[in-house]
């Protein structure tokens, strides 16, 4: 017999671990383990909503409402709407398209931003899982970020599977980021920003500490994700757009409209963290984060698009970088860091709608959101 994983052998009781305990007491009836915890009479008074804070808080974190941040319910609400697996897009055409339709230049930029992503999303999920979830004191806010933290494990799931299904030589496109400078230009200053803030030692009752907390936040949720990811995705949509590579593209349109979530989410937690804390970000720490940011999405983009294909090019990259960047600056409250920035792919946004895209593309992504429309951006 093999060593097959067997479902119901989570469902064997322990036999050393009674789950009551049975002893009589006179004239009451058995007492389970968790009574024995707990005080006879409870004595803790209600939760005050306005005792929540974003971090810092003292309310009780294991009690869900009063909410004092509904909308971060409501994300998760919206988040839930938003449910796919990979294997439910087909890749029988992709596998077809890149061993025969793609140009070497083609191939180049599709693996490339594979390699960057498959890495840039576990980054995600420990930035989220670790250095996060456990500095926020409100319980709405971890449900959602717990939700997010399985997002973006399935988004890793997702390029694996496109990963397995092309037939790439996994060990080299993972290992990629390791090798090719302009990648790991990225992933070293996102594993910066999460070092800084994930020591055991890291006290946010200090103001230093939460000025650094806020700044890896901002640079997280705004730059990461709201940047690199939202605009990381288009040298494949461009591809898409001319019929190729269609089953990646649309399951990173599912990412995608995760993604947006999560910057939205995490630009609402910047700004009410700055609000309840009182708290200006430095200018001049901003306008470095900016400029890493913009440094190492232009030499990404030159490695990436060495070679422009149809339709794409470096240039079009890192100007539509600078854009969204405006655009996330508007939406946290701060000034615009490349003032004057063109929209120079007008059709981003309707990719990141898949509402308007079923006819185009011809599949059914529009139809497999369940609940409302969710409004993107
Ligand atoms: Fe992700
Ligand atoms: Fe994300």
């Amino acid at each position: 017999m093999n060593a097959a994983f067997r479902f119901d052998d989570w469902e064997t009781p322990a036999q050393d671990s009674p789950a009551t305990d049975t002893t009589v007491d006179a004239g009451n009836p058995p007492k389970t383990a968790v009574d024995r915890n707990m005080p006879a009479t409870p004595s803790l008074a209600p939760i005050n909503a306005a005792d929540k804070r974003i971090v810092n808080g003292k309310a009780d974190i294991n009690q869900l409402a009063p909410f004092k941040y509904p909308w971060a319910w409501e994300f998760f609400l919206k988040a839930n709407r938003n449910h796919w697996t990979p294997l439910e897009i087909s890749m029988a055409q992709d596998v077809h398209d890149y061993h025969h339709k793609l140009s070497l230049a083609e191939r180049h930029v599709f693996e490339n931003v594979l390699a960057y992503l498959t890495t840039s999303d576990i980054l995600a999920m420990r930035n989220i899982g670790l250095a996060v979830m456990e500095k926020m004191s409100a319980p709405e806010l971890q449900i959602y970020q717990a939700r997010q933290v399985y997002e973006e494990a399935l988004h890793t799931w997702t390029y694996q599977h496109c990963i397995e299904s092309i037939g790439l030589d996994q060990q080299e496109i993972y290992n990629r980021y390791r090798v090719v400078p302009e990648i790991h230009g990225k992933i070293a200053l996102a594993n910066r920003r999460l070092e800084r803030v994930m020591r055991a030692d890291f006290d946010l009752t200090d103001r230093a500490n939460l000025h650094e907390f806020a700044l890896s936040y901002f640079f997280f949720a705004v730059i990461f994700e709201g940047c690199w990811f939202y605009n990381g995705f288009t040298p494949i949509f461009a591809l898409q757009r001319r019929g190729l590579m269609k089953g990646a593209a649309e399951q990173l349109q599912y990412i995608m409209r995760d993604e947006v979530l999560h910057c939205a989410f995490g630009i609402r937690v910047v700004r009410e963290l700055l609000k309840e804390e009182n708290l200006t970000i430095d200018p001049q720490a901003l306008r470095q984060l900016w400029d890493e940011a913009e440094a190492a999405e232009h030499a990404y983009a030159g490695y990436i698009l060495r070679d422009p294909i149809l339709g794409y090019n470096a240039d079009l990259h890192v100007q539509q970088f600078r854009f969204i960047a405006n655009r996330r600056a508007r939406q946290v409250g701060v000034d615009e860091p490349f003032p004057g920035a063109e929209n120079v792919l007008p059709w981003l946004d309707e990719q990141a709608n898949l509402r308007k895209e079923k006819n185009f593309f011809e599949t059914r992504v529009t139809e497999y959101q369940t609940g409302g429309a969710l409004a993107w951006d």
